[in-house]
């Protein structure tokens, strides 16, 4: 397994493995690697010879308030996940060598962007499609591998991708969690003892709001109230949102109809925590 910190070199690395035959999985992470990212890593080396991981920290996806300085780094200990898990190449570029000067062009995705985090997090999404089309034209023909615990996350990069043509295949990857059901978060490590114990309360509000759906429930304003109350009773949780939306759209169902995702964000001390969960209502129940 090699490390390369220049665009130049991961271009190099990526075109000579495509001459050479090899299809390319691209696994973009901001690292302090967990098994979340282990299994975007895992799965991408088991469907193709060449597994380039990115390790970036993307300054232009952070809020003026967020803690881009704080985001956790480790360096050498994603490289010994990333080289167990199968990966090829590690692309570890510097904030100068990704953003050489200020940057004028940038990459939005309207619509799929404006709702939940991104009405939270007004400049997140276009911090993050900016440089997913930056990785993306570095990397060239490929599938990309992305997790759905970032579920809008994934929309506005899978619609990014086919409206700018880029050939690139966007592979969603399930949520890896602890077995109390809490999402594997690099923001987990910012959890006092009695915050962690309380984070599982966003998993358990999804897995309600399945639950009443699944008993008929079709208003999507009662699923919210009652997400909305599990967390708001937990005194660690400060609840953002708790929505049922569209799950390709992300926008507002109702009656609850067809492919549904169950979104929640919450503030537990320093960290913001998100969770989703997906079900379906098949038409005419
Ligand atoms: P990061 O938070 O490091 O996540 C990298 C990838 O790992 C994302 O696709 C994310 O959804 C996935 N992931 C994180 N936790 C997971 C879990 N518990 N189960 C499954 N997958 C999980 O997401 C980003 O970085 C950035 O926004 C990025 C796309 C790299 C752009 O900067």
């Amino acid at each position: 397994m090699e490390t390369v910190t220049t665009i130049a070199a991961a271009r190099d690395r990526l075109d000579r493995a495509r001459a050479d035959g090899a299809t390319v999985g691209l696994v973009p992470t901001m690292g302090y690697l967990h098994e979340g990212h282990a299994s975007l890593i895992e799965r991408a080396a088991a469907e193709h010879p060449f597994v380039a991981v990115t390790v970036f920290v993307n300054p232009l996806q952070f809020g003026p308030t967020e803690d881009l300085d704080a985001y956790p780094r480790d360096l050498a200990a994603d490289q010994q996940l990333i080289e167990r898990c199968g990966g090829t190449l590690v692309i570890a570029p510097s904030v100068e060598e990704m953003y050489p000067r200020p940057i004028l062009t940038t990459v939005t995705v309207a619509e799929v962007s404006a709702r939940l985090e991104g009405a939270s997090r007004p400049t997140h999404f276009a911090g993050v499609a900016t440089v997913v089309a930056k990785l993306f034209n570095l990397a060239g023909p490929c599938h990309a591998y992305f997790g759905e615990k970032d579920w809008q996350q994934v929309a506005v990069i899978r619609r990014m991708a086919q409206d700018l043509n880029f050939p690139v295949t966007v592979v969603a990857c399930p949520i890896v969690r602890e077995p109390d059901g809490l999402a594997r978060s690099s923001r987990n490590v910012y959890l006092t003892e009695p915050e962690r114990a309380a984070a599982p309360v966003l998993h358990r509000a999804l897995e309600a709001g399945i639950a009443a759906i699944e008993r008929g429930e079709r208003d999507p304003a009662a699923i919210h109230r009652l997400m909305a109350d599990l967390v708001g009773a937990e005194p660690h949780a400060a609840l953002d949102y708790a929505e049922v939306v569209d799950a390709a759209t992300l926008t507002p169902v109702d009656p609850l109809a067809g492919e549904l995702r169950l979104l929640v964000a919450a503030r537990f001390g320093r960290a913001r925590l998100i969770d989703n969960v997906g079900v379906e209502v098949a038409s005419g129940s």
